[in-house]
């Protein structure tokens, strides 16, 4: 949403358009734009379904007039085909009101009847357009946009973030947000509001929150925010850090390709400046008594996608330095199967996005239990964020790109900084054992750097491979997580089916999947870790080779004995055990990646995804 006339040339519908394309990495099955021109009684609008190109050319062959507010909208389909029709924005009130919607309206049937025995004729099939109509009764009946938003507010169920302007009020847009996001801009002479920062940080870095329930009117000169009740409310502004070129492909073919190539930097951010002066880990935001922590006898790890396998990925290191024990759980499966949680139980809710209502209904779900949450996320400002008691970022930037990557190894890095904290604050490890951890993390990013320099073999690997029909992954221990990450970036990228193993599974089925020919990728452990480990896969390889499959393996610098059971080898630099995961997961994202281009696929926003799935 914007208020303001735009710079010269832009006008309303170019910001939004632009913000429009930033954000279009959260969906893009249909895009709108509603613009007050100046005509009294009807809104300007266009609206296509497709990627917001057709959008554009829509646009440039049925202009809509300048104007002095603006609504945009990219949608991803809860309720209704992806068609022109039921893409947003809704108009209501003979074209008056226009309104875009993210989110579910759980109770728009009943609504939807009410509205139909009054006569009201539904030109879609969304649940948005229910939202629209309410806002027009209201606003008929003599109500401003703001009180008619917050009068319907009260009879919608379920989550949304709804943005609607009127004819009559030609300089506002009024917003309203519950378990959706959205954040406000503030410029000058002109104010912006959006599912994200990243919408409108080419024009401002200071923003405001909105939280549950409150609406807000922004107009080119002022912002209001009023709560549930109409009272108004103060908020302070805060500073987005992150750079605006950050968001765009910085030289890069893709998206994707880009936060391949800034993970060591994902890494390196997310280590900074963690230690304060008494040598103690810092969280970033919200505060948890250090004797809350240090009795805890449980962590649960909640989160969905990526983020899960991350999780997956910590809690070795997390329990084998603080002794504690740690279930990592999908987040949508967690509170279905009545967790045993208590006061004394740590959940940390791990988010890219930190808008993910999976992992927001499970957080929701532990504080009701009584569990203190630590929110592992990305976003700043993000609902995760501010919900959980306490945060610790992980500093990878924007990522744009639908599947994740840098925002991966910034996680399990995030984990083993917790994991270590905790270590400390409970005694679990000297100082100088913390240190020492501390340093071998420190020397990650280098070491991620040295993967990316040498990735031209597995690219050409990749590249000879985008007609294969299906992939397998093997991994045991710490490798047994990429091997799910490495399964799930081609499923994602490349629309190959794709399974991730552990190893020592192989024998109890999957290995009667093994035929000639069949590609499979072994993430081997490192030899100096526990011996017998590495022996073992050692002998899976030889199993599946000796069933006619093709077999990669991702292996430590020097430890050749790979070479001999194996078609091709890729080396990562040696790491401590338990950090290798940050090393062998880059060759298998840049695998994924390689097919994907190859196959002419959009590495960016793959078929059917979305970058934030804001719905359960
Ligand atoms: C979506 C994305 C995945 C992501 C998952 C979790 O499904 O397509 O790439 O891993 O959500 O997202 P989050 O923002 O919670 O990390």
């Amino acid at each position: 949403g914007y208020a303001g006339s735009g710079a010269p040339g832009a006008r309303p519908q170019g910001v939004v358009m632009s913000g429009l394309a930033r954000l279009e990495y959260r969906g893009y099955d249909s895009a709108g734009v509603a613009v007050v021109t100046g005509d009294p009684e009807h809104v300007g609008m266009r609206k296509k379904s497709g990627k917001l190109v057709n959008l554009e050319k829509e646009l440039a062959e049925r202009p809509i007039p300048a104007g002095t507010a603006a609504i945009g909208h990219t949608r991803w389909a809860t309720h209704g085909a992806p068609t022109d029709a039921n893409a947003h924005p809704h108009l209501a009130a003979g074209g008056r009101i226009a309104i875009i919607h993210n989110g579910i309206i759980e109770n728009f049937a009943a609504l939807r009847a009410e509205l139909e025995s009054d006569g009201v004729k539904f030109l879609s099939e969304t649940d948005t357009e229910v939202a629209g109509h309410l806002l027009a009764r209201e606003v008929l009946r003599g109500s401003s946009l703001a009180d008619a938003m917050r009068a319907i507010t009260r009879r919608l169920e379920g989550a949304f973030t709804l943005l609607a302007v009127d004819a009559h009020e030609p300089r506002a847009v009024v917003g309203a947000r519950r378990n959706s996001p959205l954040v406000i801009g503030l410029g000058d002479g002109e104010n912006f509001l959006g599912s994200d920062v990243v919408a409108f940080i080419e024009h401002t870095r200071t923003a405001l929150e909105l939280h549950q329930d409150e609406i807000v009117e922004i107009t080119p000169d002022r912002v209001t925010i009023t709560d549930s009740a109409g009272l108004v409310v103060d908020r302070e502004p805060y500073h987005v850090d992150w750079d605006a070129s950050a968001a765009q492909k910085g030289g890069f073919a893709t998206f994707m390709e880009k936060e391949i190539h800034d993970q060591p930097t994902a890494v390196a951010d997310t280590l900074r400046g963690r230690i304060d002066e008494k040598g103690r880990l810092q969280l970033d935001g919200g505060m948890i008594d250090e004797y809350v922590l240090k009795s805890i006898d449980k962590i649960i790890i909640v989160a969905c996608g990526t983020a899960s396998y991350a999780g997956l990925t910590a809690r070795y290191a997390i329990e084998h330095w603080t002794r504690i024990p740690v279930e990592v759980e999908l987040a949508h499966e967690f509170r279905y199967r009545d967790p045993i949680v208590s006061i004394k139980t740590l959940v940390v809710a791990v988010s890219q996005s930190g808008e993910t209502m999976d992992t927001i209904m499970a957080v929701r779900h532990a504080q009701q239990q009584g569990a203190t949450v630590i929110g592992v996320v990305n976003a700043q400002g993000s609902t995760i964020a501010r919900e959980a008691d306490a945060v610790l970022y992980t500093r990878a930037g924007p990522e744009i790109a639908v599947a994740s990557t840098k925002a991966f190894l910034a996680q399990i890095t995030a984990g083993y900084l917790l994991g270590i904290y905790l270590a400390e604050l409970r005694g679990n490890k000297f100082p100088d054992e913390i240190e020492a951890l501390l340093e071998q993390l420190d020397a990650i990013p280098a070491k991620v750097q040295r993967v990316l320099d040498a990735s031209e073999p597995i690219r050409e690997l990749a590249r000879t491979m985008a007609d294969e029909r299906t992939v397998l992954f093997l991994g045991r221990h710490v490798g047994f997580p990429v091997a799910l990450e490495g399964a799930l970036k081609l499923k994602e990228l490349a629309y190959i089916h794709a399974e991730g193993f552990a190893a020592g599974e192989l024998k109890h089925g999957p290995i009667a999947l093994v035929e000639e020919g069949q590609p499979v990728f072994i993430v081997l452990p490192s030899p100096r870790g526990r011996e017998s480990l590495h022996s073992k896969v050692i002998s899976n390889v030889q199993e599946v080779r000796a069933r006619g499959a093709r077999t990669f393996v991702i292996a430590e610098e020097g430890d050749t004995e790979a070479d001999n059971y194996a078609e091709q080898v890729f080396y990562v630099p040696a790491a401590p055990v338990l950090m290798t995961p940050l090393l062998s997961v880059v060759p298998l994202q840049i695998f994924a990646l390689e097919l994907a281009a190859a196959k002419g696929y959009d590495v960016d926003q793959p078929r059917n995804l979305a970058k934030s799935v804001t719905v359960e």
